[in-house]
């Protein structure tokens, strides 16, 4: 069975074919971080109508480039939520739009779930396509990633997710494709905000998280030691925003001019930083482990392609099962929706024109729907 999915939740427009809930065929994201680099952070409107400008080429780039006819599609999926309102209901309306006049299903498919279902996608002679698009020409778009090929993780269920996002940071225990424990979660900011405030802090750009990590690399981690927010805790909940005032202080003590005349101060600053989190985020999910009695972890979301929170798993977390999902399967991307789909495809067989994007979905909507 042959899914065409969609993803518009926040800066990325997504378009993937998936076979069968793994097998991807195809999977192209224009990212828009070029548009919103001068802002600082996403800007919701701009998001809106970069979607907008790209999502339709890229329906038609991917049926054309997979030789796919719209009778080899059985079925649509798109993220409903949760994301900005506008950048999901152009994706929600599109589909409709499609599946409507295709006579397809169309699957909705949670955000986050899409993310903690990402390890099971194998990449075999998938086309991975990843764009940057330009700030100023919209249709200028650079090619970053022509290929990847990658098996799907061995995890089985259960297992607990450790999704870390720019907008989330919560452990999970996914029982199965549809059902979902809640152990814990941010109190305020996500993993992936507090990286990209620090970078901001430091005048590094955005987003931070991965000019954070590249300056951490030449950096002594045990220069500052920063505070482990809520570690001895034993519960799985986190919280960032102190460790961003915690940052602020060392920035406004050392002074930003000095700091940024000091390569080797300013990579001591990332990587103690990053150090905090990691290890934070490692050891809550240890936490969640012994709680659950689950012997396998999945770190999915944009900050798993963290090179050091891959890295460290062996020093703070050994012994555990842990898998990752390839880079390009981290940050957002349609294949995770088209994916999971296959799972909801029984309870969704027809195109339901009444489906509305919700920026704040419930996790568990698909068990409300009467499931
Ligand atoms: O999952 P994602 O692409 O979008 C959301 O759903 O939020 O995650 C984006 C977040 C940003 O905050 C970005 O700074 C962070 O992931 N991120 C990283 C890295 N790459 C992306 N954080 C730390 N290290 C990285 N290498
Ligand atoms: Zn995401």
């Amino acid at each position: 069975m042959l899914i065409l999915g969609i993803e518009t939740s926040c800066d990325e427009t997504s378009v993937a074919l998936v076979e069968d809930g793994q097998r991807i065929v195809s999977n192209s994201i224009a990212s828009q971080v070029r548009l919103h680099a001068e802002f600082g952070g996403v800007v919701p409107e701009l998001a809106s109508r970069a979607h907008i400008q790209r999502l339709i080429p890229m329906i038609d780039e991917t049926m054309r480039d997979n030789h796919a006819a719209w009778t080899d599609i059985d079925a649509l999926a798109v993220t409903l939520g949760p994301g900005l309102v506008g950048a999901l209901l152009i994706g929600v309306e599109t589909a409709k739009a499609l599946a409507f006049a295709k006579h397809k299903p169309l699957i909705p498919v949670h955000h986050i779930a899409g993310h903690l279902y990402s390890p099971f996608l194998s990449g075999d002679g998938a086309i991975h396509k990843h764009v940057i698009m330009e700030s100023s020409a919209s249709e200028s778009v650079s090619p970053l990633d022509a290929a990847n090929s990658h098996p799907a993780a061995a995890l089985h269920f259960p297992y607990v997710g450790l999704v870390v996002s720019g907008g989330h940071t919560s452990l999970i225990l996914v029982h199965s494709p549809k059902h979902f424990e809640q152990l814990g979660e941010t109190m305020d900011d996500a993993a992936g905000e507090a990286f990209d405030k620090v970078a901001k802090l430091l005048d590094l750009g955005y987003p931070g998280g991965p000019l954070v990590e590249k300056q951490a690399r030449t950096g002594n981690r045990q220069r500052f030691p920063l505070p482990r927010p809520m570690l001895n805790q034993p519960n799985c909940d986190f919280s960032f925003s102190g460790l961003k005032t915690a940052a602020l202080k060392i920035v406004r003590d050392h002074g930003l001019d000095k700091i940024k005349q000091d390569p080797q101060l300013l990579s001591d600053i990332c990587a103690s930083f990053q150090e905090a989190v990691v290890e934070v985020l490692l050891k809550k999910a240890a936490t969640a482990l012994d709680k659950s009695g689950v012997d396998q972890l999945a770190i999915v979301g944009g900050v798993a392609c963290n090179g050091r929170l891959r890295e460290a798993v062996a020093q703070y977390i050994p012994g555990a099962r842990v898998v990752f999902p390839p880079p390009i399967l981290c940050t957002d991307n349609a294949a995770m929706i088209a994916g999971l789909a296959w799972h909801h495809r029984d309870q969704f067989p027809k195109c339901d024109l009444t489906l509305n994007a919700q920026a704040n979905l419930r996790l568990d909507f698909q068990n409300q729907n009467g499931e």
